[in-house]
Parts: structure tokens; sequence; C-alpha cells
């Protein structure tokens, strides 16, 4: 049987930028109707201009395909309201890096002290701009995003207006701080639905899984699949897809970063249809859920997924995909 979703979002995606935006953009463009672009550029996105040559370079990179990139840029506390007010209609979020947590990341912020972000964080809550947060402290790695929670919990609390999107959680901790606080959401990727770190390290390790936050326990991946699979209003997809070079995930220093932006969908309605959730409940997760969260209309794009096995190829240029030469079950027509 063939699935119809309607206009999917992909509220977490990196597109890079160059001859990798080139190879990569195509393939989201070619299975969702629009994306929340990533601003973690060398240098990143950091002003009204940058906005909007980025995007136009997206577009170019995706050439005649209806599809929308919904820009960002990359928060910093010295953003004002007047800046602001002249990049809004330009972007749909802002994203905060913690200094140094992830690729790209080192202008970020640290120490969240709420003085600090105060006159940005009010101006956003003001002109309505979601602010998205890579949730991770640099303490131990499984334990990083589990000690985020107390920042969220003090942003949720001390900005009440302003929508706070926990982006890719991974851990059990997280999914319960959702229904603590009205104005926290969650992105949720399709890699951590389905690994935990025994995937990436209790064998043989596999760099092409290794990616920001780490992949968690068992305990934590059903307690995400709870959330996705019954489309739990406040959650949303966000692959985070993030693709590096070969060389630079099959090396000592592997960057992190999963790429599964040619696999994302189909997978999903697999990993629906193995755990017996409704279509319904998958068409929420993917557009419907972001939509009402971001208070956006996507154009209308149907994609089709055909019941039909499909090897993944080895590789996209020089990136490889989540799933490499295996095969899934689902093939987009
Ligand atoms: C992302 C990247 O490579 O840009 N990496 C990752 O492991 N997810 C950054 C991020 O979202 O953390
Ligand atoms: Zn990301």
């Amino acid at each position: 049987m063939n699935i119809t979703i309607k206009s999917p979002l992909d509220m977490h995606l990196h597109l890079r930028d160059g001859d990798m935006l080139k190879t990569v953009a195509p393939l989201t463009a070619s299975s969702f109707s629009g994306a929340i672009i990533m601003p973690n550029l060398v240098p990143p996105v950091n002003t009204k201009e940058d906005v909007i040559e980025y995007k136009k370079r997206i577009q170019e990179a995706i050439g005649d395909e209806n599809f929308v990139p919904y820009m960002t840029l990359f928060f910093k506390s010295t953003y004002t309201k007047e800046f602001l007010e002249s990049v809004k209609d330009e972007i749909s979020a802002i994203k905060l890096y913690p200094a140094g947590i992830t690729t790209n990341s080192e202008g970020g912020v640290s120490g969240f002290d709420i003085d600090e972000l105060r006159e940005t964080l009010n101006a956003m809550s003001e002109l309505n701009i979601p602010l998205c947060i890579h949730g991770e402290t640099n303490g131990f790695v499984m334990d990083r995003e589990a000690e985020f929670i107390t920042i969220y919990e003090k942003l949720a609390f001390n900005f009440p207006n302003l929508k706070i999107i926990m982006e890719h959680i991974t851990t059990k901790e997280s999914v319960e701080a959702l229904d603590k606080f009205e104005n926290l959401y969650a992105t949720i990727t399709l890699h951590h639905l389905i690994i935990t770190l025994d995937d990436v390290a209790g064998g043989m390790l596999e760099p092409h899984l290794f990616c920001k936050p780490i992949a968690k326990r068992p305990e934590d991946r059903e307690a995400l699949l709870r959330v996705a699979l019954s489309a739990h209003p406040k959650v949303m997809f966000g692959s985070d897809s993030a693709p590096h070079p070969k060389d630079a995930k099959e090396a000592s220093h592997c960057s992190a970063g999963v790429f599964t932006a040619p696999i994302a969908l189909q997978v999903l309605a697999e990993l629906f249809e193995d755990n017996n959730a409704s279509l319904d409940n998958l068409q929420r997760f993917v557009s419907d859920n972001a939509q009402k969260i971001y208070n956006i209309k996507p154009i209308e794009k149907n994609i089709i997924l055909e019941k039909e096995d499909f090897i993944v190829p080895k590789n996209y240029n020089n990136v490889i995909p989540m799933y490499a030469e295996k095969t899934i079950k689902y093939n987009i027509k």
C-alpha cells in the first residue's frame, strides 16, 4: 500500500554551503515541502544579509523543486529589538548553541545568565520568534542533556511568552519536561527513534551514527518513541540530518552528525508501520504539529511513499547516508 504524506516538514536540518549544499539540498527538497535550516555555517548566519544570501544559495541548489527553506539566525545575546524587527520577516526562528558544544558552535552562549539574555529573549517573545536550543551542558556526555533541563526550565519560567524548542531530544527527562511548561516544545530525529549508544559504540565503532547529542539508553528511546508514535502535540519531526564528508567521519576526531536526508521520510513511515502507529499520527508528527507550533502554512505538496524495496546508495558524492547499502521498505514515487 502506498502512503501519502501531505506537506511533510523537517524542522531541524543542516544544509551546509558550497558543494555540500548542492549535494544535499535536492535530497530534502524532493521529499519535504519545507525545512528549518540551521545557521551553523562558518562563519555563522548572523545578519539579515547572511540570511538572505544563504537562502538564495539554497534556492539555487534546489532548482525548480517546490520547497521552502525556513531560515534561522545563530543566536547572540547582543541582538537588539530593533535588529530583530528588521530581520523578523526573513526568519522563522533563532537557534541558540551553548559555546563549543557541537559542530561550528564556538560563537555560542556560555553561562546562561538570565540578565544577559533578557533583552534579546524579551524582544523575541514580543515579536513571536521561536527560540530553538541545542540543550546540552559540557558535563559527562551521557548526562549533558538531562543536566540542561534546569536551564530549559529557567528559560521557560522567566520568558513565559517565548516559544522554546528543545532540539533533537534524546532522553526521557526531556520528554517529561515537555509537559511541565506550556512554552516548551521539542523536535525528535529519526535516528534517535531507532538507535541507542549500543549501535554507535557497543560493537565495532560506527562513525556514521556518531552525533550530538549522542544516542542514549533503550529506556530513553522508548520514551521518545512513545511521544513520536502518538504524535504528542508538542513534538515534531526534525531530522538533524548533518552531513560531513566521508573523510571527516571515517577519521580520528570523527565529526558529529548523522546524514539521514535521503531516507528520512521513507524510514519514518517504516518505523510507524512496524510499531502499528496510525498514518494520522505520522502525518501529525511530520507536518501538522509543526504547522501549529510554528504557525506556518506550508506549500501544498503530497509525497507518495511506495511500498517497494529500495537499496540505499553507498554514498551521495562524498557523504555516506544512514543505512548505506541496506534495504529499506519504502521508496519515494
Ligand atoms: C550537527 C552538525 O554537524 O552541524 N551535528 C550533530 O551531531 N547533530 C550540529 C548539531 O545539531 O548538534
Ligand atoms: Zn543539528
